[in-house]
């Protein structure tokens, strides 16, 4: 391996010749294993930016398929663009936009950094319910993280069909933009020394399927490609993460697009060949949601996901820090601006019981329905007089109760450091209540985003409240990376010392203006689902007995 200071070095002499004042302005090399790779600097901070590399590629013959890892650059690679985009429908914009070469990552490496200062390492997933995102600074901006001495990665997967479709075939087992995600991870930890990172210090973290995506990989990934994780606002437990594979989704999407058909392998070849943009198109256009799934065991086909979430008792967690909740009102974005035509016509229990079970008759499933109708709005009708009630209990459900389930099951796993938090700040840079105009208080999905990353539209100068809330959570998360503990000492910034959870202890950092140590949140709404779920177990879709 070359030393990187000594590689800039060379290149830096070469340039003075022909360039005298280049001085300033010297592009940073790195010699990685795949090859060199130019970068750029940074014109916002002390770091460089190596951004677009690609680490595999989507085989041509079957683009709904597992990639195959990059070989490598013969030439010195250019990495300037982050603009490489997976197909779908993109949410800033609302066009359909990507192409399949999009299998990039970015590296911002500190300035600091270099072989014998190796920095600790960040890779994030992003979210987007497996259907949208991207990893480019126009969201995923690197400023607020690099600046506390770490290098940032941030990956693109495959989304939606060509993420996501799951059929009984070998060729299409399912769950291919997670593979990508380890096809990147293992980039990651190759490679990333050259960068000046420490490949013994990666911590991988992600959002909504982001989270859920880090638990897949903490739970179902066989090879030690990371050491640390961060899960915020999603796992695979989720009742969104994961669905029951649906061959009837290519069959339509086919028909949609010309092809009428019946036969599965006619349909994904006619697919195969389509244009990427009109096969978004017709997946958003009939509402087809692609989604992780528990892949069939096909002869030399490695599975990922084998079994349901909820069977996996044991999950390889002794050894690995963990940091992970949620926002106080996740789900408040459903009910805000609804009118009261839209309100008469919500069924949110029905759904959600519908989504996670499969009860004996329909009898019961009213009666379950009532019991958790009657705990979260008594006896009132749907209107914007029980959104409250409403926005508990959806946020509960999707999020708040699997996050909570699946601390315990990694407590039972025996993981001993375990941070738990709860985001609640409302302030002016909340990602997603900015953008929706929502005014209730409350911290909503994503909310926290925009505290993490300096998201390219949002062009203010954050106010010195927003700044105290980047400068505590970036340096939460930071600490986390560094030393496997989010507050290693008590600062005037970070007032607190933050406890590991156990068993009876079920300590949170409350993140507010005021950062509080609290413990058991949402306790009653919490025991319900614990209890609602020990009843009806046996009902919960996939659900195994292992001693039957
Ligand atoms: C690409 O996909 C085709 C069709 O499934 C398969 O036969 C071939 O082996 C794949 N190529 C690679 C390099 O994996
Ligand atoms: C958000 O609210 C403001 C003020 O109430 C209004 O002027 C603006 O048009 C709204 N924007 C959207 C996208 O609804």
């Amino acid at each position: 391996m070359w030393d990187w200071k000594l590689n800039i070095c060379a290149i830096l002499a070469i340039c003075l010749i022909h360039n005298g004042n280049a001085l300033s302005r010297i592009d940073p090399l790195v010699d990685s294993k795949v090859g060199l790779i130019r970068g750029l600097r940074a014109s916002d901070g002390d770091y460089s930016m190596f951004m677009g590399i690609p680490y595999a590629t989507v085989n041509e013959s079957n683009p709904f398929g597992p990639s195959i890892p990059h070989p490598g650059f013969e030439d010195t690679f250019e990495a300037y663009d982050d603009s490489a985009i997976c197909p779908q429908l993109e949410e800033f914009g609302n066009t359909i936009v990507g192409t399949l070469d999009c299998l990039h990552l970015n590296v911002y490496v500190p300035n600091t950094a270099n072989s014998r200062n190796q920095l600790p390492v960040l890779v994030w997933i992003y979210g987007g319910g497996f259907t949208i995102g991207y990893s480019g600074r126009h969201v995923y901006g690197p400023k607020y993280l690099v600046q506390h001495n770490v290098v940032l990665v941030t990956l693109n997967y495959r989304l939606g069909p060509y993420g996501f479709m799951c059929l009984d075939t070998p060729d299409i087992p399912g769950n291919q933009g997670l593979k990508d995600q380890q096809t990147a991870l293992r980039w990651v930890k190759n490679n990333i020394e050259a960068f000046g990172g420490d490949p013994n210090k990666i911590t991988i973290f992600g959002e909504s399927a982001g989270g859920a995506s880090v638990d897949y990989q903490l739970t179902y990934g066989k090879e030690k490609l990371f050491d640390q994780v961060i899960l915020q606002s999603g796992v695979g437990l989720c009742p969104w993460a994961l669905k029951v594979p649906d061959e009837s989704a290519v069959i339509k999407i086919a028909g949609h697009l010309g092809l009428p058909t019946t036969d599965v392998s006619e349909a994904v070849e006619f697919l195969a060949q389509s244009d990427v943009e009109l096969v978004i198109a017709a997946t958003t256009e009939l509402d087809i949601r692609f989604k992780p799934c528990v892949e069939k065991e096909f002869e030399g086909v490695e599975r990922f996901i084998y079994d349901y979430p909820a069977n996996i008792k044991n999950v390889n967690v002794r050894n690995v820090p963990i940091l992970m909740g949620y926002n106080s009102d996740e789900r408040l974005a459903w009910y805000e601006h609804l009118t009261p035509e839209e309100y008469a016509k919500l069924n949110p229990f029905f759904e959600a019981l519908e989504e996670s079970f499969i009860f004996e008759s329909e009898e019961y499933l009213k009666e379950m329905e009532a019991e958790l109708r009657h705990f979260y709005i008594g006896d009132e009708k749907f209107s914007e007089d029980v959104k409250e009630g409403l926005v508990r209990f959806s946020s509960d459900h999707s999020f708040n109760y699997p996050v909570m389930r699946t601390l315990n099951k990694y407590l039972d796993s025996g993981a001993k450091n375990i941070y738990y938090y709860l985001f609640f700040y409302d302030g002016d840079r909340n990602f997603v209540k900015e953008r929706l105009n929502i005014t209730s208080p409350g911290a909503i999905h994503a909310d926290e985003i925009s505290y993490f990353f300096d998201v390219s539209f949002m062009d203010q100068t954050p106010t010195p409240e927003d700044q105290l809330i980047i400068d505590r959570v970036t340096t939460l998360w930071t600490n986390f990376a560094k030393y496997g503990n989010p507050t290693p000492e008590v600062t005037e910034l970070l007032p607190v010392q933050w406890p590991v959870v156990t068993k009876d202890q079920l300590n949170y950092l409350y993140i507010d203006t005021e950062l509080k140590v609290q413990k058991r949140n949402f306790k009653s709404r919490i025991a319900l689902w614990n209890l609602f779920y020990k009843i009806n177990q046996k009902y919960e879709i996939g659900y195994r007995d292992d001693d039957e």
